[in-house]
């Protein structure tokens, strides 16, 4: 399997495609035809990438974590994607996407958000860019993720509350897909992660493959070695691990890992770990591993971060799974705040719930001594200091 070029219809395997309803279909088709020649094009790139080094701050570092290699007796590098501007990988893929949208000439933006990082990034890439954006987030995420959601105000987004299902983020996926329905010509969905219709997976993993390009030259410059021996990030869709994995996929002597939110634990019905628990389905417009019931029914999921609690994973990962590229760990919340504390205790990082997930494999694997890690740090935790102070 190609993962840089899914095929014609955007399938990883047997994952993938584009089932959207009939009303839909336009926009999906439009996108589909006019991608790849928008985003390859000069004139594109020389726009995105000047953004990327002057606004956002790229290339991020890639941080030798030198008491964390003492501890796990390893050698562990952190690429700090919580340094980009607004504080997370997720500003890669908006202002690639709102960008775009542009150039098909749309001017109103709607995006889903689950932690706020990608609501927060889209809005900052409409603030810049002079478009519209309205963004649906979970009620609970509201609550949950408060000083994000009064960034995206203050940024001047609309916030609309998705109050249906468990008010998390695929209840705030089926608002928004609602919306681009009943808005079909004005507007671009800008999908926050490797999920979604074709081609929503590929083009959110071409923006967010900046993050392993950067690793490759870095650790070249750093350590003498092009590629490291393992290469970690959380899954909630997958973006900032595609993102991580995209040049390494390839090559075969780099073992590439993802963490999945365990919530309570895989067996305790609060968990939102779908490798283990998923099932081929159907879920926001693409054929993948989604957690649900015999009938079909999607089953809520849970974990203590926002931007993990998501019943399924996008056509990427399910195929790495399916193929036993990645290896998939499930980790439980008290293990994710664990792994967050210590990080900033012995590293004087505060890292995002999501990615302290990818932290707390060290925890479950054993590593050698001259091992190289990679951890994508994907996001900081400032938007978590509540659940964190409740939890100190
Ligand atoms: C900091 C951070 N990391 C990870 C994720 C999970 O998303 P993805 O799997 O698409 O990288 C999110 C989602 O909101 C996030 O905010």
């Amino acid at each position: 399997m190609n993962y840089k070029n899914p095929d014609k219809d955007g399938y990883y395997g047997e994952f993938g495609g584009a089932f959207v309803p009939e009303m839909l279909y336009p926009n999906v088709e439009e996108l589909q035809n006019n991608y790849l020649e928008i985003i390859e094009s000069e004139s594109f790139q020389r726009e995105y990438q000047d953004l990327l080094k002057n606004y956002v701050g790229r290339a991020t570092p890639l941080y030798f974590a030198k008491n964390l290699s003492e501890k796990y007796n390893t050698r562990i590098y952190l690429k700090r994607e919580d340094l980009n501007h607004t504080g997370a990988h997720k500003i890669n893929n908006a202002i690639g996407q709102v960008l775009q949208a542009k150039r098909l000439g749309k001017n109103r933006i709607i995006a889903e958000t689950g932690a706020g990082q990608h609501g927060v990034a889209t809005a900052t890439a409409c603030a810049l860019l002079g478009l519209e954006c309205i963004v649906y987030m979970g009620e609970v995420d509201i609550q949950r993720q408060a000083p994000n959601v009064a960034r995206m105000k203050m940024l001047g987004a609309e916030v609309v509350p998705a109050t249906s299902g468990s008010k998390t983020l695929k209840d705030a996926v089926n608002e928004a897909l609602r919306d681009w329905i009943n808005n079909p010509a004005t507007t671009h969905y800008v999908i926050g992660s490797v999920v979604g219709p074709h081609p929503f997976p590929d083009l959110v993993a071409r923006f967010q493959s900046i993050i392993s390009k950067e690793i490759k030259e870095q650790l070249l410059e750093q350590t003498g070695r092009k590629n490291p021996d393992y290469v970690i990030a959380c899954v909630g869709g997958g973006s900032n691990a595609a993102g991580a994995f995209y040049h390494f996929v390839e090559e075969k002597n780099v073992q590439l890992i993802a963490a999945e939110a365990g919530g309570f634990g895989v067996d305790s019905g609060k968990s939102a770990a779908t490798t283990f628990l998923g099932t081929l389905g159907v879920l926001h417009g693409s054929k993948s591993l989604v957690m649900q019931t015999a009938d079909g029914q999607v089953i809520e999921p849970h974990s203590i971060s926002a931007g993990l609690d998501y019943p399924g994973i996008g056509p990427f990962h399910s195929n790495l799974f399916k193929e036993n590229r990645a290896e998939f760990f499930s980790i439980n919340d008290d293990e994710a705040l664990q792994s967050a504390f210590q990080l900033t205790r012995i590293e004087g990082i505060i890292p995002a719930l999501e990615s302290a997930h990818a932290l707390a494999v060290l925890d479950k694997k054993r590593f050698k001594k001259d091992d190289i890690i990679v951890i994508c740090l994907s996001g900081r935790g400032d938007k978590d200091m509540e659940t964190y102070l409740k939890h100190l």
